[in-house]
């Protein structure tokens, strides 16, 4: 058998394109550190990726996969991406928030927005949910998206459980609760089924949930989309951060500093990912006694607000402590839709006002980026 040389595996590789690098292509990106191939046609391939690029270079690795196999003579391929601390852009490698948008079925939702902390059980749920329903209030159409695969919250706190439908086998319709079109991975496992996902599920199940669901249509349009991320910065966040097309993110903490050193991770694992960073919500700030009206700080006071102005992010709202929060979420109802005059709703109008003026802030300085880059 004639042998296979490996100019011409690197020749196949050639064929493998970077839209968003400057059109390089991967052996132009200089990113193979091993190529091989036996006497029996066994190819090997390593491609040397920074570890925080693993995702955006799945495609790229079983797009290698494809080609070599192509290549005459060979009878077996392995392609596998290992750890490099070289300096590959990684905004250059995430879609632009329009290929991404058509790559995943959300043209015709405006705005992503995912809802972060870093730390577990500070809210973020809560704040997700509240946040959708305010906005919803406000007149735009919301959908809401559980992105916590592992603990689910949101079949508890928007109170349905009902299994989505689909028309065609494909696509997902998500179910409406409380004016909001609403997904979640506990609306397709039982109730007291363990939630157990190895690396790559995690993506697929990520992506289904994005992808194949309905949010929207061009007869239907969404206007927000908010994302309720699970505790931590691991696989799902970089799933999330590299597949959707985020306009922003929202990092929730209470003000005590155990809270903050997690938020502080969360956003600048958002920074790291060129995902903007659209404020801080401060929850938990303060509990008022219900008999003596007297004001407690469980968790100290006014952290976030100093944080954000240290960290120059912008300081979005501050919540209470307040049983009726969690009573609300306990009975499926969010809190702002079961008492609208409130001070707490107001609390959330501001989150949201001031939310949007961010998102007006940041479409401007891409626009004037694009503006640039096209002169
Ligand atoms: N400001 C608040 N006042 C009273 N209860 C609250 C408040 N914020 C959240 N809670 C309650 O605290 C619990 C934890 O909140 P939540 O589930 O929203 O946190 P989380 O950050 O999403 O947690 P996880 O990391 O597990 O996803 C819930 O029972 C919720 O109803
Ligand atoms: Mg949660």
């Amino acid at each position: 058998m004639k042998k296979i040389t490996t100019d011409s595996l690197r020749e196949a590789l050639k064929k493998i394109t970077f839209p968003d690098l400057e059109n390089q292509n991967l052996i132009q990106l200089d990113i193979i550190s091993s190529l091989s191939c036996d006497e029996s046609g066994k190819v090997l391939c390593v491609l040397e990726v920074p570890p925080m690029n693993h995702h955006a270079f799945s495609q790229a690795q079983k797009a290698a996969e494809k080609v070599l196999k192509g290549v005459k003579g060979v009878t077996e391929v392995t392609v596998v991406l290992t750890g490099s601390q070289k300096k590959i852009d990684a905004s250059k490698l995430i879609p632009s928030k329009k290929e991404l948008k058509k790559k995943i079925n959300l043209e015709y939702v405006k705005h992503v927005i995912a809802v972060g902390s870093g730390k577990g059980g500070v809210g973020k749920s809560m704040v997700a949910v509240n946040l959708a329903a305010t906005l919803s209030t406000m007149g735009y159409k919301v959908g809401i998206l559980d992105a916590d695969i592992h603990g689910p919250s949101l079949p508890m706190m928007l109170g349905t459980s009902e299994k989505p439908e689909s028309v065609d086998g494909k696509t997902i319709i998500p179910i409406e609760s409380h004016g909001m079109k609403y997904m979640s991975i506990g609306l397709l496992a039982s109730k007291n089924q363990p939630l157990i996902w190895r690396g790559p599920m995690v993506q697929s199940a990520i992506f289904h949930m994005l992808k194949d669901v309905r949010w929207a249509t061009k007869e239907d349009l969404l206007d927000y989309l908010i994302m309720d991320l699970p505790p931590g910065t691991g696989d799902i966040h970089m799933t999330v951060c590299q597949s959707a097309p985020l306009s922003g993110a929202i990092v929730v903490s209470t003000p005590q500093d155990l809270s903050l050193i997690d938020a502080r991770r969360a956003y600048g694992m958002f920074s790291k990912l060129n995902i903007d960073v659209l404020g801080l919500v401060e929850n938990m700030n303060v509990f008022e006694c219900p008999h003596c009206k007297g004001q407690t700080h469980i968790f100290g006071s006014e952290g976030v607000q100093k944080e954000s102005k240290e960290s120059k992010l912008p300081f979005l709202g501050s919540l209470p402590l307040d049983i009726s929060l969690r009573e609300s979420a306990d009975k499926g109802t969010p809190f702002v839709l079961k008492h609208p005059g409130g001070t707490i709703a107001q609390a959330f109008k501001e989150i949201a006002k001031n939310m949007e003026e961010q998102i007006s802030y940041v479409e401007a300085r891409l626009k004037s980026n694009t503006d640039t880059a096209l002169i």
